[in-house]
């Protein structure tokens, strides 16, 4: 394996782990919690792989204590997790469900008494079952829900949670659960779609003000989108890059960021969508001044314009035929890229994470930015002895803190990293099989096994550098 020269970060940089409430908690009909859409879908013969739910997950709800432990010992100065709306407000009404509360109060305290910052995440994808039958993020009633959300977590959270993340990855919200319909809740209407991506804009600036109304002066607001590092296989591309860039990229940070969907957007969709939902001062309202931009990065994207005399490849892991993520754009190709590849199939290519970074430092110089996700998932195995040796995933994470140290010395303002995730969880559609995390999780008992990642990682943290 190639080496690098040791790295070492800024002081005050914020080390950390992540997890999402309904890929760890498990708990899933407990102490009142409501069922969300991710209940419904997993429970849906052939959606997720192996018929796999979160049902009991890594049943953190119930290994609290153990799981901070383990915070405690990697010493982390950040945990980045998220709250179910269906256990905090089921229904998604107004009715505040105390003992689900209870459960984020003693997760935040805990954390708080071991020295780290919690950083929570108000939507990570477990949209309260009830919302999706009156019909989803497609309806604006959804946006105005979450924001009356986003108000109670403030008032009830706000003294001790000071860094709020209002969305995590949007797009898979907006075009996994509604276009190519593989995430809950399934659909595939591409218009519907579209709304979606309006109201979790709109509800994404209104979240935002509900929070700076309620939580502590000093609290940073984020949101945590998944940039698409879009490069073109030839010049000759550059339309294809286009493209995908305003879906993917520009249909988010243009509201949140410049108070405007990109006019190419709204051109390349005009077959699909009028975009009638968007009223007047609801650009001005998804864009709120914000604290930190959140990046959450796995791999880059390469695409090429299609023109229909060959054999289209669809690299981005949507079989052709099948509906697609990527509306109105028939006329691309998402080419394979060249290994290796992580467990996902995805390509590890840590340039892809600096010239993001690089990109946000020129289009955004004056927002700061947090790394809240990036990691592999590997068929990681215990071995005899006990011990689990994830070289692999050393080496991705390896290589792309190593990528963010290029960026921060390229003056990107990179604040933190979160490393993807702190356990082997529920990967979504993919079910337990594909472990992500640096703490590994036997399934049959749901006890905890550190990797050799894990270990490398608290000695990062310790150290504040990357060793060679
Ligand atoms: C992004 C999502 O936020 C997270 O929930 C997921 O497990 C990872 N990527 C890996 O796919």
């Amino acid at each position: 394996m190639p080496t690098t020269p040791a790295r070492a970060f800024p002081e005050n940089f914020l080390w950390g782990t992540a997890t999402a409430a309904y890929q760890v908690e498990g708990a899933a009909a407990e102490d009142g919690r409501g069922p969300s859409i991710w209940d419904t879908f997993s429970h849906t013969p052939g959606r997720v792989d192996d018929g796999d739910t979160g049902d009991v997950a890594c049943d953190h709800y119930h290994r609290l204590e153990e799981d901070l432990g383990i915070l405690d010992r990697l010493g982390v100065g950040a945990y980045r997790f998220s709250i179910s709306w269906p256990r905090v407000l089921p229904g998604g009404g107004d009715r505040l469900n105390q003992r689900g509360l209870d459960f984020y109060s003693r997760l935040v305290d805990g954390l708080l008494e071991r020295g780290i910052a919690p950083v929570a995440t108000l939507y990570h994808w477990d949209l309260p079952q009830e919302l999706e039958d009156a019909g989803g993020w497609p309806h604006r009633d959804t946006a105005l829900r979450f924001a009356e959300y986003a108000h109670r977590m403030g008032e009830t959270l706000g003294d001790r949670v000071h860094t709020w993340i209002t969305l995590n990855e949007p797009w898979c919200s907006a075009y996994l659960g509604y276009a190519s319909g593989v995430h809950a809740p399934g659909r595939t209407d591409p218009a519907d779609a579209l709304a979606a991506v309006h109201h979790l804009n709109l509800g994404h600036g209104l979240s935002v003000q509900a929070l700076r109304a309620t939580a502590a002066p000093q609290a940073r607001v984020a949101v945590t989108l998944n940039l698409h590092h879009v490069r073109g296989v030839s010049e000759r591309d550059a339309e294809a890059v286009r493209r995908i860039d305003a879906l993917a990229n520009r249909a988010f940070l243009g509201p949140m960021l410049d108070g405007a969907y990109p006019r190419d957007l709204i051109e390349d969709t005009a077959s699909v969508t009028d975009w009638a939902f968007v009223r007047d001062s609801d650009e001005a309202t998804a864009c709120q001044p914000l604290d930190l931009l959140g990046v959450n990065y796995y791999n880059p994207v390469l695409v090429r314009g299609w023109d229909g005399t060959t054999r289209r490849e669809t690299a981005d892991g949507h079989a052709d035929g099948s509906a697609s993520p990527w509306i109105a754009c028939e006329d691309v190709e998402f080419v394979q890229q060249p290994g290796p590849y992580t467990e996902m199939g995805w390509n590890i290519d840590e340039t892809g994470l600096t010239e993001l970074l690089l990109r946000l430092r020129d289009d955004h110089p004056a927002l700061p930015l947090m790394i809240t996700e990036n990691g592999a998932a590997f068929a990681d195995v215990r071995d005899g002895d006990g011990r689990v040796r994830d070289v692999r995933r050393v080496d991705y994470l390896r290589r792309h803190l190593t990528a963010v140290a290029d960026a921060i010395d390229a003056g990107a303002d990179v604040r933190g990293y979160f490393v993807w995730s702190l356990m082997d969880n529920f990967e979504w559609a993919r079910g337990y099989a594909k472990r992500f995390g640096i703490v590994y999780v036997d399934r049959e008992t749901l006890d905890r096994t550190w990797k050799d990642s894990a270990h490398w990682y608290r000695d990062v943290v310790a150290t504040g550098t990357v060793p060679d």
